[in-house]
Protein backbone atom coordinates (compact mmCIF):
# COMPACT_ATOMS: atom_id res chain seq x y z
CA UNK A 1 0.00 0.00 0.00
CA UNK A 2 1.75 3.28 -0.50
CA UNK A 3 1.16 6.31 1.19
CA UNK A 4 -1.23 9.06 -0.56
CA UNK A 5 0.84 11.37 -2.76
CA UNK A 6 -0.08 15.16 -3.57
CA UNK A 7 1.04 16.25 -6.95
CA UNK A 8 2.52 19.75 -7.37
CA UNK A 9 2.31 21.35 -10.83
CA UNK A 10 4.05 24.49 -11.54
CA UNK A 11 3.03 27.07 -13.79
CA UNK A 12 4.88 30.45 -12.63
CA UNK A 13 2.70 33.52 -11.42
CA UNK A 14 4.11 35.98 -8.62
CA UNK A 15 4.52 33.25 -6.47
CA UNK A 16 7.41 32.13 -8.51
CA UNK A 17 8.65 35.61 -9.25
CA UNK A 18 11.92 37.42 -8.51
CA UNK A 19 12.63 41.16 -7.60
CA UNK A 20 16.04 42.84 -7.38
CA UNK A 21 15.00 44.00 -3.99
CA UNK A 22 13.23 42.12 -0.82
CA UNK A 23 11.32 45.44 -0.94
CA UNK A 24 10.46 45.48 -4.22
CA UNK A 25 6.52 43.44 -3.90
CA UNK A 26 5.35 45.03 -7.28
CA UNK A 27 8.64 45.59 -9.84
CA UNK A 28 9.03 41.59 -10.57
CA UNK A 29 9.22 39.25 -13.27
CA UNK A 30 6.87 36.68 -12.47
CA UNK A 31 7.50 32.72 -13.37
CA UNK A 32 11.31 32.78 -12.90
CA UNK A 33 11.44 29.82 -9.71
CA UNK A 34 10.92 26.67 -10.25
CA UNK A 35 8.40 24.87 -8.65
CA UNK A 36 11.30 22.33 -7.32
CA UNK A 37 12.74 25.45 -5.67
CA UNK A 38 9.69 26.68 -4.52
CA UNK A 39 8.48 23.60 -2.75
CA UNK A 40 12.29 23.16 -1.18
CA UNK A 41 12.00 26.51 0.55
CA UNK A 42 8.86 25.07 2.34
CA UNK A 43 10.44 22.56 4.59
CA UNK A 44 7.05 21.43 6.56
CA UNK A 45 5.78 19.90 3.54
CA UNK A 46 7.95 17.30 4.11
CA UNK A 47 4.87 16.65 6.57
CA UNK A 48 2.75 16.20 3.75
CA UNK A 49 4.24 12.70 2.72
CA UNK A 50 4.96 11.32 -0.73
CA UNK A 51 5.22 14.51 -3.09
CA UNK A 52 5.54 14.75 -7.02
CA UNK A 53 6.65 18.05 -8.80
CA UNK A 54 6.23 18.72 -12.45
CA UNK A 55 6.97 21.92 -13.98
CA UNK A 56 4.04 22.10 -16.44
CA UNK A 57 4.61 25.73 -17.28
CA UNK A 58 6.61 28.84 -16.25
CA UNK A 59 4.23 31.73 -17.40
CA UNK A 60 2.97 35.49 -16.11
CA UNK A 61 -0.73 34.25 -16.20
CA UNK A 62 -1.36 37.26 -18.25
CA UNK A 63 -0.03 34.90 -21.01
CA UNK A 64 -2.09 32.03 -20.14
CA UNK A 65 -3.03 30.27 -23.37
CA UNK A 66 -4.61 27.42 -24.93
CA UNK A 67 -1.63 25.23 -25.59
CA UNK A 68 -0.81 25.28 -21.71
CA UNK A 69 -4.31 24.77 -21.09
CA UNK A 70 -4.29 21.63 -22.94
CA UNK A 71 -1.12 20.23 -21.70
CA UNK A 72 -2.12 20.94 -18.08
CA UNK A 73 -5.78 19.43 -18.25
CA UNK A 74 -4.15 16.61 -19.55
CA UNK A 75 -1.28 16.17 -16.57
CA UNK A 76 -4.10 16.64 -14.15
CA UNK A 77 -6.01 13.92 -15.76
CA UNK A 78 -2.95 11.63 -16.17
CA UNK A 79 -2.21 12.30 -12.05
CA UNK A 80 -5.77 11.79 -10.59
CA UNK A 81 -6.55 8.31 -12.57
CA UNK A 82 -3.67 7.46 -10.39
CA UNK A 83 -5.20 5.78 -7.24
CA UNK A 84 -2.05 6.35 -5.27
CA UNK A 85 -2.68 10.49 -5.36
CA UNK A 86 -5.03 12.05 -3.12
CA UNK A 87 -4.66 15.78 -4.65
CA UNK A 88 -3.27 17.93 -6.81
CA UNK A 89 -1.88 21.73 -6.09
CA UNK A 90 -1.36 24.23 -8.65
CA UNK A 91 0.69 27.29 -8.44
CA UNK A 92 -0.65 30.04 -10.88
CA UNK A 93 -0.42 33.28 -11.45
CA UNK A 94 -3.41 35.73 -9.81
CA UNK A 95 -4.47 37.34 -12.92
CA UNK A 96 -6.15 34.63 -15.11
CA UNK A 97 -6.45 32.59 -12.26
CA UNK A 98 -10.22 32.40 -12.12
CA UNK A 99 -10.19 30.90 -15.49
CA UNK A 100 -7.92 28.18 -15.07
CA UNK A 101 -9.44 27.09 -12.15
CA UNK A 102 -12.62 27.49 -14.31
CA UNK A 103 -11.71 25.46 -17.34
CA UNK A 104 -10.39 22.72 -15.09
CA UNK A 105 -13.20 21.89 -13.44
CA UNK A 106 -14.93 21.61 -16.60
CA UNK A 107 -13.00 19.98 -18.39
CA UNK A 108 -11.21 17.37 -15.85
CA UNK A 109 -14.09 17.08 -13.52
CA UNK A 110 -12.19 16.24 -10.57
CA UNK A 111 -13.91 13.51 -7.76
CA UNK A 112 -10.18 14.24 -6.02
CA UNK A 113 -9.28 18.15 -4.73
CA UNK A 114 -7.18 20.34 -7.58
CA UNK A 115 -6.03 23.12 -5.85
CA UNK A 116 -5.00 26.09 -7.37
CA UNK A 117 -2.62 28.19 -5.51
CA UNK A 118 -0.53 31.59 -5.76
CA UNK A 119 0.70 34.78 -4.70
CA UNK A 120 0.18 38.95 -4.70
CA UNK A 121 3.63 39.26 -3.64
CA UNK A 122 7.34 37.68 -5.42
CA UNK A 123 8.94 34.51 -4.49
CA UNK A 124 12.26 37.19 -3.23
CA UNK A 125 9.79 39.47 -1.22
CA UNK A 126 10.75 40.15 2.50
CA UNK A 127 7.47 39.04 3.62
CA UNK A 128 5.79 36.90 0.95
CA UNK A 129 2.75 35.32 0.84
CA UNK A 130 3.64 32.23 -1.29
CA UNK A 131 4.65 29.91 1.21
CA UNK A 132 1.78 29.80 3.37
CA UNK A 133 -1.02 29.39 0.57
CA UNK A 134 0.98 26.76 -0.62
CA UNK A 135 1.12 25.29 3.28
CA UNK A 136 -2.82 26.22 2.88
CA UNK A 137 -3.15 24.47 -0.45
CA UNK A 138 -1.77 21.11 0.87
CA UNK A 139 -3.86 21.12 3.55
CA UNK A 140 -6.88 21.01 1.54
CA UNK A 141 -5.34 18.59 -1.10
CA UNK A 142 -4.82 16.88 1.63
CA UNK A 143 -8.46 17.00 3.06
CA UNK A 144 -10.44 13.62 3.44
CA UNK A 145 -13.47 14.95 1.55
CA UNK A 146 -12.31 17.59 -0.63
CA UNK A 147 -13.17 17.56 -4.32
CA UNK A 148 -13.77 19.63 -7.16
CA UNK A 149 -11.36 22.43 -8.51
CA UNK A 150 -11.03 25.30 -5.93
CA UNK A 151 -8.55 28.32 -5.11
CA UNK A 152 -6.54 28.67 -2.27
CA UNK A 153 -5.20 32.33 -1.48
CA UNK A 154 -4.50 34.43 1.85
CA UNK A 155 -6.52 31.63 3.99
CA UNK A 156 -9.64 31.33 1.77
CA UNK A 157 -11.19 28.31 -0.10
CA UNK A 158 -13.10 29.62 -2.89
CA UNK A 159 -14.62 27.49 -5.55
CA UNK A 160 -13.63 27.30 -9.22
CA UNK A 161 -17.16 28.30 -10.05
CA UNK A 162 -17.46 31.52 -7.91
CA UNK A 163 -13.81 33.22 -7.73
CA UNK A 164 -12.40 36.26 -8.97
CA UNK A 165 -9.72 38.66 -8.38
CA UNK A 166 -11.19 41.75 -7.02
CA UNK A 167 -7.94 43.38 -5.78
CA UNK A 168 -4.76 44.44 -7.39
CA UNK A 169 -2.71 44.70 -4.66
CA UNK A 170 -3.96 43.50 -1.37
CA UNK A 171 -3.17 39.65 -0.43
CA UNK A 172 -6.21 39.13 -0.03
CA UNK A 173 -6.89 39.31 -3.57
CA UNK A 174 -10.20 36.72 -4.06
CA UNK A 175 -13.81 37.20 -3.95
CA UNK A 176 -16.29 34.10 -4.36
CA UNK A 177 -18.87 37.22 -4.25
CA UNK A 178 -22.69 36.23 -3.26
CA UNK A 179 -22.17 32.64 -3.11
CA UNK A 180 -19.39 33.04 -0.35
CA UNK A 181 -16.05 30.92 0.38
CA UNK A 182 -16.29 27.31 0.37
CA UNK A 183 -14.39 27.46 3.97
CA UNK A 184 -11.15 28.86 5.35
CA UNK A 185 -7.66 27.74 6.52
CA UNK A 186 -6.76 27.66 10.52
CA UNK A 187 -3.20 26.31 11.32
CA UNK A 188 -3.71 23.69 8.32
CA UNK A 189 -7.01 22.59 10.09
CA UNK A 190 -10.50 23.29 7.70
CA UNK A 191 -13.82 25.47 8.79
CA UNK A 192 -15.65 24.24 5.92
CA UNK A 193 -18.92 26.50 5.37
CA UNK A 194 -20.37 24.79 2.02
CA UNK A 195 -19.95 21.78 -0.18
CA UNK A 196 -17.22 21.44 -2.66
CA UNK A 197 -17.55 22.43 -6.02
CA UNK A 198 -19.80 19.92 -8.07
CA UNK A 199 -18.56 18.65 -11.89
CA UNK A 200 -20.72 18.44 -14.65
CA UNK A 201 -20.47 15.50 -16.95
CA UNK A 202 -21.60 16.02 -21.13
CA UNK A 203 -19.29 19.42 -21.44
CA UNK A 204 -16.41 17.62 -20.12
CA UNK A 205 -16.71 14.32 -22.51
CA UNK A 206 -16.61 16.83 -25.82
CA UNK A 207 -13.74 18.87 -24.56
CA UNK A 208 -11.47 15.71 -23.39
CA UNK A 209 -12.63 14.54 -26.78
CA UNK A 210 -11.78 17.56 -28.76
CA UNK A 211 -8.07 17.79 -27.00
CA UNK A 212 -7.39 14.17 -26.96
CA UNK A 213 -7.84 14.48 -30.98
CA UNK A 214 -4.71 16.68 -31.12
CA UNK A 215 -6.61 19.84 -31.33
CA UNK A 216 -4.53 22.52 -32.02
CA UNK A 217 -4.72 26.35 -31.16
CA UNK A 218 -6.38 27.23 -34.63
CA UNK A 219 -9.09 24.39 -33.75
CA UNK A 220 -9.98 26.13 -30.93
CA UNK A 221 -13.80 28.38 -31.25
CA UNK A 222 -12.72 31.88 -31.46
CA UNK A 223 -15.39 33.85 -28.50
CA UNK A 224 -14.49 37.05 -28.26
CA UNK A 225 -15.71 39.70 -24.62
CA UNK A 226 -16.69 42.77 -25.77
CA UNK A 227 -18.69 45.42 -23.18
CA UNK A 228 -21.35 47.95 -22.54
CA UNK A 229 -20.67 51.16 -21.40
CA UNK A 230 -21.73 54.99 -22.25
CA UNK A 231 -21.62 55.39 -26.09
CA UNK A 232 -20.74 51.50 -26.96
CA UNK A 233 -21.50 50.93 -30.66
CA UNK A 234 -21.92 47.67 -33.01
CA UNK A 235 -18.92 48.84 -35.04
CA UNK A 236 -16.58 46.42 -32.44
CA UNK A 237 -18.81 43.77 -32.94
CA UNK A 238 -19.56 43.95 -36.55
CA UNK A 239 -15.66 44.21 -37.20
CA UNK A 240 -15.36 40.57 -35.27
CA UNK A 241 -18.17 38.85 -37.28
CA UNK A 242 -16.11 40.06 -40.15
CA UNK A 243 -13.08 38.41 -38.72
CA UNK A 244 -14.84 34.83 -38.27
CA UNK A 245 -16.01 34.93 -34.66
CA UNK A 246 -18.19 32.65 -33.32
CA UNK A 247 -18.94 33.72 -29.89
CA UNK A 248 -19.46 36.82 -28.15
CA UNK A 249 -19.80 37.45 -24.56
CA UNK A 250 -21.21 40.86 -23.57
CA UNK A 251 -20.32 42.25 -20.22
CA UNK A 252 -23.88 44.39 -20.44
CA UNK A 253 -24.40 47.11 -17.78
CA UNK A 254 -26.37 46.18 -14.39
CA UNK A 255 -29.04 43.54 -15.19
CA UNK A 256 -28.07 42.68 -18.32
CA UNK A 257 -28.86 46.31 -20.30
CA UNK A 258 -27.26 47.33 -23.34
CA UNK A 259 -26.77 50.32 -25.20
CA UNK A 260 -29.28 50.08 -28.45
CA UNK A 261 -26.63 50.71 -30.98
CA UNK A 262 -24.15 47.57 -29.16
CA UNK A 263 -27.58 45.75 -28.32
CA UNK A 264 -29.01 46.32 -32.41
CA UNK A 265 -25.34 44.63 -33.85
CA UNK A 266 -25.27 41.95 -31.27
CA UNK A 267 -28.74 40.89 -32.74
CA UNK A 268 -27.73 41.58 -36.15
CA UNK A 269 -24.65 39.14 -35.78
CA UNK A 270 -26.74 36.67 -33.50
CA UNK A 271 -29.16 36.19 -36.35
CA UNK A 272 -26.25 35.28 -38.34
CA UNK A 273 -25.34 32.41 -36.84
CA UNK A 274 -22.56 33.84 -33.60
CA UNK A 275 -23.51 32.92 -30.44
CA UNK A 276 -24.43 35.49 -28.00
CA UNK A 277 -24.88 35.30 -24.39
CA UNK A 278 -25.02 38.49 -21.82
CA UNK A 279 -22.93 38.66 -18.46
CA UNK A 280 -22.82 41.63 -16.51
CA UNK A 281 -19.65 43.86 -15.74
CA UNK A 282 -20.93 44.39 -12.11
CA UNK A 283 -18.83 42.42 -9.40
CA UNK A 284 -21.66 40.82 -7.60
CA UNK A 285 -24.93 39.76 -8.73
CA UNK A 286 -26.26 37.63 -12.08
CA UNK A 287 -28.30 38.86 -15.08
CA UNK A 288 -31.69 37.81 -13.83
CA UNK A 289 -33.81 36.09 -17.28
CA UNK A 290 -37.17 37.82 -18.17
CA UNK A 291 -39.83 36.45 -20.13
CA UNK A 292 -38.81 37.13 -24.23
CA UNK A 293 -35.28 37.49 -23.59
CA UNK A 294 -33.64 37.59 -27.04
CA UNK A 295 -30.35 37.57 -26.08
CA UNK A 296 -29.64 34.65 -23.56
CA UNK A 297 -27.99 35.39 -20.04
CA UNK A 298 -24.56 33.72 -18.72
CA UNK A 299 -26.40 32.00 -15.85
CA UNK A 300 -24.51 33.54 -13.30
CA UNK A 301 -21.10 33.52 -14.72
CA UNK A 302 -18.68 36.51 -14.92
CA UNK A 303 -17.63 37.16 -18.86
CA UNK A 304 -14.55 35.46 -19.27
CA UNK A 305 -16.02 32.15 -17.25
CA UNK A 306 -19.19 32.78 -19.72
CA UNK A 307 -16.69 33.13 -22.59
CA UNK A 308 -14.94 29.55 -21.36
CA UNK A 309 -18.26 27.85 -21.16
CA UNK A 310 -18.84 28.88 -24.71
CA UNK A 311 -16.24 27.78 -25.74
CA UNK A 312 -16.65 24.29 -24.58
CA UNK A 313 -20.03 24.57 -25.91
CA UNK A 314 -18.80 25.28 -29.48
CA UNK A 315 -16.10 22.72 -29.17
CA UNK A 316 -19.32 19.82 -28.58
CA UNK A 317 -20.69 21.14 -31.78
CA UNK A 318 -17.74 21.55 -33.58
C1 LIG B 1 0.51 36.46 -12.92
O1 LIG B 1 -0.72 36.45 -12.94
O2 LIG B 1 1.22 35.54 -13.40
C2 LIG B 1 1.24 37.62 -12.36
C3 LIG B 1 0.49 38.28 -11.27
C4 LIG B 1 0.29 37.43 -10.07
O3 LIG B 1 0.54 36.23 -10.02
O4 LIG B 1 -0.16 38.02 -9.05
Amino acid sequence: MHPPTIVILGTGGTIAGQAESASDNIGYIAAQVGVDQLVAAIPSLAGFGSLITEQVAQVDSKDMGFEVWMRLAARVNHFLAQPAVRGIVITHGTDTLEETAYFLHAVCRPAKPVVLTCAMRPATALVPDGPQNMLDAMAVASHAGARGVVAVCAGTIHSALDVQKVHTYKLDAFSSGDAGPIGYIEEGSLKLMRNWPEAQDERAQAAIKFIANGATLADWPRVEVVMNHVGAGGSVVDALHAHGVQGLVVAATGNGTLHHELEAALLRVQAAGVKVVRATRCLNGRVLPTPGDVLPDSKGLSPVKARIEMMLELMATS
